[in-house]
């Protein structure tokens, strides 16, 4: 992968500082990572910008950890555009990247009980305002949650977007605390992040979980709580019992017939994350890439109907209910999602190479370390 970038050569270089705080300084420009057009190889560059400064009911942090993920990848290729572009968020150069975990340095008109100094991690909406990879960023005050003690950013960091939507994707399969126990689940891309985070929660919950995998992850699966684990790469979908009360697919939509037809009948749901919306809207543009994915929708749909199963597409937003439940589970430290790369921004390329080639454990930017290095 090539990128272009603009090294940052150490602190001197990086900002005049104001005054301290905290024995920390406090500067006067941010550092964004800037995805400069839709290319693959990917093309990133670090670009100083003026400081952010809050607005009423926002927080200015400190970015001290954010994750890269399979869709930032995607993104930096130039999918999703059309779609996005909708949302003023499809516009090159971009900033990429969906949540972090930091520190508080200022508070907007209207906030409590946030206050600077506080170690925090949230969520950035898709939008317009640009995203999270930077070493500074303003964000709506409720989508920021305190960050849980003894766990450190680089690892909270993954987090926040996989758990979010892995929580939308339950939510829309109709699987819950209250009726879990002793469901048959059927879990597809079990080995990747929201895969990992689906196992563990499902497991806790007392549900009955067959990962699908490859075979360099079985082991994985099964510690992460699986109860059966099929591999994919050796054994055929169509083979797995009829007998699912519900179904995620986050693997592969080539699949979701097959999947969606080892539901049992009288099943509760079935969800997926890996449904080719923006992509159809990327091919056909906005009208006719709706009207395919309609199609598309409404031929599982009533693949799934006819089991008596609800059927749902997920989209990543950001949710509060999904961060007061991500904190509570951390706080229990009943969740783990292992980094595989962490990095400075200013070698971002690495960790969007391991995203963009499936290794093992999420990736993860460290923004402030480009200034300290
Ligand atoms: N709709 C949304 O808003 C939304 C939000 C978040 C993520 N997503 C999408 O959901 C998917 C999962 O996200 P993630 O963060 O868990 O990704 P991830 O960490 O990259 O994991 C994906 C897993 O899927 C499996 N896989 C890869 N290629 C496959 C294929 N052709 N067929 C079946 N399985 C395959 C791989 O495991 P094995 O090789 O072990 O099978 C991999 O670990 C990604 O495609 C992501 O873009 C969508």
């Amino acid at each position: 992968m090539r990128t272009g970038r603009k090294r940052l050569s150490g602190r001197s270089q990086a900002c005049p500082v104001d005054e301290r705080r905290r024995g920390r300084a406090i500067m006067s420009t941010a550092t964004k990572l800037l995805c400069l057009r839709p290319a693959d190889p990917i093309r990133l560059e670090t670009r100083r910008t003026a400081m952010p400064r809050p607005g009423k009911g926002e927080v200015l942090v400190r970015v001290e950890a954010t994750s890269v993920n399979p869709i930032d990848v995607k993104r930096a290729r130039g999918y999703g555009q059309r779609l996005l572009s909708h949302k003023g968020a499809g516009k090159f150069p971009l900033v990429l990247g969906n949540d972090f975990a930091g520190e508080i340095v200022s508070v907007g008109a209207g906030v409590s009980p946030w206050r600077p100094g506080d170690r925090v991690m949230g969520l950035v909406p898709t939008g317009r305002k640009g995203g999270a990879h930077a070493t500074h960023l303003t964000v709506d005050a409720r989508l920021v949650r305190t960050a849980v003690d003894g766990v450190a950013s680089a690892a909270l960091a993954a987090f926040p977007y996989t758990f979010t939507t892995l929580w939308l994707a339950l939510r829309g399969a109709g699987i819950n605390e209250g009726n879990a126990k002793a469901q048959k689940v059927l879990v597809h891309g079990a080995s990747g992040g929201l895969g990992q985070l689906a196992l563990q929660i499902l497991a806790a919950w007392g549900a009955s979980v067959t990962a699908i995998c490859s075979t360099a992850n079985i082991e994985l699966c099964r510690n992460l709580g699986a109860t059966a684990v099929w591999d994919r790469t050796r054994c055929r979908l169509q083979e797995l019992p009829e007998h699912f009360d519900a179904g995620l697919n986050f693997g592969a939509w080539e699949d979701e017939a097959t999947l969606i037809g080892r539901l049992r009948h009288g099943a509760l749901g079935y969800v997926t994350a890996v449904h080719p919306l923006l992509g159809n809207i990327d091919r056909g543009g906005l009208l006719a890439g709706a009207w395919r994915s309609r199609l598309d929708w409404r031929r599982m749909q009533s693949l799934a109907n006819a089991k008596g199963a609800r059927y749902r597409w997920i989209i990543f937003q950001p949710d509060e209910g999904a961060l007061d439940m991500l904190h509570h589970f951390l706080a229990r430290g009943a969740l783990t999602l292992s980094v595989g790369v962490s990095v400075s921004i200013d070698n971002a390329d690495l960790a969007f190479e391991h995203v963009a080639n499936h290794k093992q454990g999420r990736a993860i930017l460290l923004p402030m370390g480009a200034l300290s290095s």
